[in-house]
Formats: C-alpha cells, structure tokens, sequence
C-alpha cells in the first residue's frame, strides 16, 4: 500500500524508508535506517526526481502510481547515479515507457554503464531550465557532491532547491518529511554531520563551489536524496554546511581517539580527559577498537582539537587507529590542532608515524609536545600530560594569557575621548528566530582572520538582536554607505525589538541564504555569519563568527563613525530654559541633569556614560 508525503500542492515525496540495510555503501552503518526520497511534481508536465534503491522498489512503485493518479510520467531528472537513486530506472522505463530521462552527459555514460541502457535522454548542460507549466526547473552542476555527474536542480516558482545528496542525513523518517517536525538539533545533528563527513566530506571545495552557485538563489525549501525536507529554519543545515566544507570545527573542544591493548593507553587519555576538564575544556573520548570509524571522522569534523593516542603494534600504529587515520586523511580533515600520546614497551613508534600520517593534510598543526609510554604511566609521564592539557589549554582562544598590568606600577590616565579617535563603520546588525526578524545599530564589526574568513562583533545585551543572535548563532551585517539617512539609524537604532517590529513600514524583503532579511538600501554590502565562539564582557557580548556569504550590493564609500557624526546625525537642541543636561554623542539624546550617573544607559541608542558629553 502507498505511503506518501505532501510537500507543496503539487509536490510528493513518493521516496521509501529502509531498517533492513546493515552497512550503508558498504561501510557506515545505519542503525537508524536511511531515506531514499524521491519527488514528484505534478504540473501540467509530471516530473520525478530520481529513483531509489533496488531494495524498496515496490512501495517506491506503489507510491509513485498513486501518486500520479492515472498521469503519465512525463520526466525523470536523474540528479546523481549512485545506485540506491537509480537501481530501479530500468524498472521505471518499463511501467513508464513515454518517461523522457533528464541527465547530464557524466550521468548518461553512467547509466550505460550501470544498466546496459542506452537511453535517448535530454542532456542538459549549466543553467538549462525545463519549464513544466507553473514551475520552471534550473539545472545547476555539482560535480563531486558525490559523484562527477550530480547535478541539482532549483525550482523558480516555489524557491525549492532539490540537492541531490547535499543536506542530507542518515535515519529513516519515522513518519516526518521535514527537518521541522522532529526535534532535528539533538535528534538528528550528529546523524547529518556523520553523514556530510562520511560521503562528501573529502569535497569541501566543490561543496563550497555548490554553496557558493546556490547562494545566488532564494531558497525557501531544501529537498535532500535523504533525510528530512528542510522548510524552516535552513540556515541550521547551510552554515554547518558552511563549516563542514570550510573543514572548520564546530565547537572548541578536544576530541580524544585512543587505542588501547591492556588499558595503559587508555589510562593515559582518560587522565588527559580530566585534565582537559580541570581546565573547563570539553573532551569526548572514543575507544578506536570499538566504535565505528564513520563516528569518529564525525566527530573529527566537530571538534577543534584531537588527540590520538595509541599503542605500538607490529611495530607500527596499532591496527584499528591506523585505519581510523587513513580514514581521516582520505577525508581531508584539516585546520586541527593534533596531540600525540604513544605507548610500546621496547620500540615505540607510533607517535611519530601518526604525525606523519597527519601532517599530510598541510593545514593540521601537532603540538610539539608528545607523550611516551613505556608500557605504564609513572611519575614523568602525569608531567607531560599536564604539560599538554595545558598546551592545549593555551591553544583555546579564550584561554590566552590575560592582559596583565602594566609594569612600572604607574596609574594609567584614560582619555575616553581617544576611543572616539578609533575609526568605526556603521552597521545594520540583523537576526532572525522563527518568524520574528529583528535588526539594530553597531559600530562593532570588524574581520579579524581572512583564512578562515572571520569577523568579530561586539553587541550590547539590552539589545534584542544580542538575545536572538546567542539563541540563533546566525546574523547579517549590512555594511551601511555615506548616503545612509538618518531615519535608518532610527528606525533600527531608536526603538527596541522587544515592543516593535524594527522592519514594519521599511519595505526590506530580501534575506540572505541564512534566512535574514538584509538592508538593501544605502547599503554597499552584506555578510552574513555563524557565531563559533562568544565572550562574556560584562555589558556586550562578543561573538566571534565564521562568513557564511558576503554580497557587494554598490561601489559606495562605507559610512564611518566620525562622518555620521558630522554629517548625518541632527544637531542636538540645547537644553530649554537654561537647563543643563548631558547629550549622547551617538544619537543626539539629552539627559536633563545637573550631574549625569555613572550607569546611564541611553534610552535609544544604548551608549553608556562615556557616550555622553555636557549639552
Ligand atoms: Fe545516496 Fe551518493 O548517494
């Protein structure tokens, strides 16, 4: 009996679920099964997206009849060869004879190739489009994300993306069809990342060159070949995207890999784990031996720092972590900082030829310090893993050494009115959670690495966009021109989120990739970003975020600091009646006072006491 999901109007998921497969390609087990998805669109011209694995053809057969009601089939894009998408084409052309195939020319060798078919099919090249009647379908290539030929497909009228394998995720569906309905974050995170590191992992850079064509799109709805379709909230699933393909970690943490033969390697990673905790640094250990090398590479992928720790065996690296390296170096795991722990009672070896075998990929660093083992842990050998946890203490940005007082002893003299010598920009910081989009004024953006792309940003708590950006980790910055009017700097930086809707009246549609609206006007440029990091400064926040997508909407000068001053921000009134009073210098605010309290906090602009100057 069929089993469909309704996507759009006339969209269905016709795809099948599978909890018989033990290894998946393979290799990586499944033991939450897997989705095949296939789609259908039923426009004047009926249109599937791929097939599905041999394995659930019939239930893919029923859903795909009832679905069509009686309809001819009129299209098959062929989006990726791989066989759990295509082993029932054959099939397909037998109940569908008038079905014309829709492939690239990598894709059509391939399915002569696969099925002894030489199908008479329509090969499309970049940026060729089908139009169905209402739906006009673009075709992007995407080569390498899996396989040389896949290509994915954009849909025009409803802003749907069908990626082929990207965005996917291990798991069957249990009843959902979108990432929105199941708890996807806690639930089903660890399965997509294992997944992404697992079967495109070695290809950031042509998962970049896919994020990158399709950055040039709106895209409202991502259909995957597995998994969940993604409706809501798609900036979760394109910024770990983002990093995943950037080979960036996720989290500041240490990932510790260990093999161990009678338990004295193992000894020794569990006591740098708790001395790594000691530090208020995050560890997560595995058991090579035991757990499935696809979690350890998903891990790999999480976290910034990795230890591997291992026994000498045959005089090599014990067998289970050398395939667990392989693995990883095939994977092009990058951009870690790595420690080594080796173990062996007479000739130990290991340490240095996993320092080769990681040092193949340029950009993984090895902390000088490495710990030997002579069979057991003595004395020397709790020093040197104390040496390294707080080698690896000192490599956490947060934990650099503090900015200490200045030698001589002498009383430094602060000057506030230097601060205002630093030359800022203006930005309009926005943010989104659910349907509530919200935006606000900073002079705080600035990058401060250029590989990997960084920029920092200093936000005020009472500021509602602060709240969003800490729940969501996702922000845009539009980088505001000289012909700004001051009624922006209103309208986002005068009135607070909580009681308004900072875009009602502007007319500011657009949104970025992530799903934030953006300033589209007297703006010169965006950048969005994805918080990796935050520091607590007592009034601000600092977050510290990978570029997600930067677009140059105009040649215009930015606007500075100094120049809003002068230019676009109304003169202060002085006060009336000879009153005194102090005036914000930011937004031209007036306190009435003889005197003006230290923890004045701006009521628009939400500059604090040293904003403010004698009226
Ligand atoms: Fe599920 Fe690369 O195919």
């Amino acid at each position: 009996m069929h089993s469909i999901k309704k996507i759009t109007d006339d969209l269905v998921w016709v795809g099948a679920n599978d909890r018989r497969l033990a290894m998946f390609e393979g290799v990586y087990s499944v033991p939450g099964g897997v989705s095949y998805n296939s789609y259908l669109l039923l426009d004047e011209k009926t249109v599937l997206f791929d097939t599905v694995d041999k394995a659930v053809s019939g239930r893919f057969h029923e859903n795909l009849a009832y679905a069509l009601a009686g309809r001819q089939l009129d299209y098959l894009v062929v989006q990726h060869m791989e066989p759990d998408h295509s082993s029932v084409l054959k099939e397909l052309i037998a109940w569908y004879p008038s079905v014309k195939i829709v492939c690239n020319a990598k894709a059509h060798t391939l399915i002569n190739q696969f099925l002894d078919l030489d199908v008479n099919a329509w090969v499309v090249k970049e940026n060729d489009t089908l139009d169905t009647g209402r739906h006009t379908l673009k075709f992007i290539m995407t080569p390498m994300v899996h396989w040389p030929e896949v290509l994915v497909t954009y849909d025009s009228a409803d802003k749907i993306l069908f990626s082929a394998d990207a965005f996917g995720t291990f798991g069957a569906l249990n009843g959902a069809i979108f990432a929105d309905e199941v708890d996807f974050n806690k639930d089903y995170m660890d399965e997509a990342r294992r997944y992404y590191a697992n079967i495109v992992g070695k290809y950031g850079t042509q998962v970049q060159a896919l994020l990158n064509k399709v950055s040039a799109f709106a895209v409202e709805m991502i259909c995957p070949l597995h998994g969940f379709v993604w409706r809501e909230k798609l900036s979760d699933i394109i910024t770990k995207y983002a990093l995943w393909s950037g080979y960036q970690p996720e989290e500041n943490g240490v990932m510790i890999a260990y093999a161990s033969v009678y338990g004295n390697t193992e000894n020794a990673a569990e006591i740098l784990a708790s001395k790594l905790r000691d530090k208020g640094i995050k560890a997560v250990m595995f058991d090579v031996s035991v757990t499935p090398a696809s979690e350890i590479v998903a891990a790999a992928f999480r976290w910034s720092h990795l230890v591997f720790a291992s026994t000498t065996y045959n005089a090599g690296i014990f067998v289970s972590m050398e395939d667990l390296l392989n693995d990883l170096v095939s994977h092009n795991i990058q951009n870690r900082t790595v420690a080594i722990i080796e173990n062996g009672s007479w000739a130990a070896t290991s340490g240095g030829l996993i320092r080769e075998k990681l040092e193949k990929n340029k950009k993984n660093s090895s902390l000088e310090q490495m710990v030997s083992i002579k069979s057991g842990i003595k004395a020397p050998q709790l020093y040197e893993l104390e040496a390294m946890a707080a080698a690896i203490a000192a490599d956490f940005p947060h934990s650099a050494p503090g900015a200490g007082s200045i030698d001589g002893g002498e009383a430094a003299s602060i000057d506030p009115a230097a601060m205002f010598k630093l030359s800022y920009g203006l930005f309009v910081l926005t943010a989104k959670d659910g349907q509530k989009d919200n935006g606000c004024i900073i002079n705080t953006a600035i990058q401060i690495t250029s590989s990997p792309l960084r920029i920092s940003i200093a936000v005020n708590k009472a500021n509602f966009t602060h709240d969003i950006i800490a729940k969501t980790g996702a922000f845009n910055v539009s980088i505001l021109a000289e012909s700004a009017p001051f009624r922006i700097f209103e309208q986002f930086g005068f009135q607070s989120g909580r009681s308004s809707d900072k875009f009602d009246g502007c007319g500011y549609e657009d949104r970025t990739a992530n799903g934030i609206r953006f300033v589209p006007e007297h703006t010169n440029s965006v950048i969005s970003a994805r918080v990796s990091d935050s520091y607590d400064y007592g009034s601000h926040t600092l977050f510290i975020a990978d570029v997600t997508q930067s677009i140059v909407l105009s040649g215009e000068t930015s606007i500075t600091y100094q120049y809003y001053s002068k230019n676009t921000k109304p003169k202060p009134k002085p006060p009336q009646d000879g009153k005194k009073g102090f005036v914000c210098k930011v937004c031209g605010y007036l306190h009435e006072g003889e005197s003006l309290p230290a923890d004045i906090i701006c009521p628009l602009c939400k500059h604090g006491a040293v904003d403010f100057e004698p009226a």
